[in-house]
């Protein structure tokens, strides 16, 4: 990934944008990442990667992403598309049986 390539897809957010933060703001935690532009607060997608950013940056190591912008958007489609599902709830087929009534809890004494 390039300095200009947007770690945070949702508020397009920049690898750069990211590393001058870190340099200037000096954030105490991962969780201020969110600090630059909104960074991580959108789907939730990039949370892992700052938080990977902001370790790599208190040790020193280089600020930098492998994964190509690319396979990194296509990752987001896939995880967004996951998120999704999990949160639509299940519709029975056409002509399927009704899910069974859970039977009703005894009286409370
Ligand atoms: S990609 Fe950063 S919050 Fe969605």
């Amino acid at each position: 990934m390039e300095p200009e390539d947007n770690v945070c897809l949702c508020f397009k957010v920049s690898l750069r944008k990211l590393v001058t933060h870190l340099e200037v703001q000096t954030p105490r935690c991962a969780s201020q990442m969110s600090e630059c532009f909104g960074a991580g607060t959108g789907c939730h997608w990039c949370v892992p990667f700052l938080t990977e950013l902001h370790r790599r940056w208190q040790q020193g190591a280089p600020l930098e992403m492998a994964e190509g912008p690319e396979e990194y958007a296509a990752r987001r489609v896939d995880y967004k598309l996951a998120k999704k599902a999990a949160a639509t709830p299940a519709v029975p087929a056409p002509g399927a049986p009704a899910p069974p009534i859970p039977p009703a809890s005894p009286p409370s004494v």
